[in-house]
């Protein structure tokens, strides 16, 4: 009886957890983003076009050029927490060039190359990459 009566209960409280961890704004919404940009084709397309020779298909960077630069793992959890979305996307427009433990590092400007209204998909795509 008592086990029963455990077991009855225990799915309640999943349920219950996962209305309120679905009810708070920040998961809800990013989990659509995520969502998006792992399925939107143009994303994927530009990814592999401009950024994988780099960055790799996957985001962690095991290419040639990610070994010379020492580019990080964008599917790190650590990589996800340290850059906002807005510090991705102002990577892509202005690219970089600076210097890490002796590797020159050097990423393109893509403000010409990528129209605006493709940087948040792109965005919602190196989100993605860490799923
Ligand atoms: C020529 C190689 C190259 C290409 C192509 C390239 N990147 Fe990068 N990217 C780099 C390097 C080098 C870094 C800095 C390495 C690090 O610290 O991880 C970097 C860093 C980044 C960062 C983090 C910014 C920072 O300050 O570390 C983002 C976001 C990024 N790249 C996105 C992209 C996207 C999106 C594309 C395609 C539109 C792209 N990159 C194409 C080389 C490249």
């Amino acid at each position: 009886m008592s086990t029963s009566r455990r077991l009855s209960l225990s799915p309640m409280k999943l349920i219950l957890a996962a209305c309120a961890l679905s009810a708070l704004p920040g998961f809800s919404a990013g989990s659509k983003v995520l969502a998006a940009g792992a399925k939107d084709p143009k994303a994927d397309r530009l990814w592999r076009a401009k950024c994988a020779s780099c960055h790799g298909e996957d985001g962690k960077a095991g290419t040639e050029q990610g070994k010379k630069m020492a580019i990080r793992d964008m599917t790190s959890a650590a990589w996800q927490k340290e850059f906002s979305d807005a510090q991705i996307e102002q990577a892509i427009q202005n690219g970089l060039k600076r210097n890490k433990d002796g590797k020159a590092q050097e990423m393109e400007a893509f403000k010409d190359k990528v129209r605006p209204d493709q940087l948040p998909l792109l965005v919602a795509y190196v989100r993605a990459l860490a799923q």
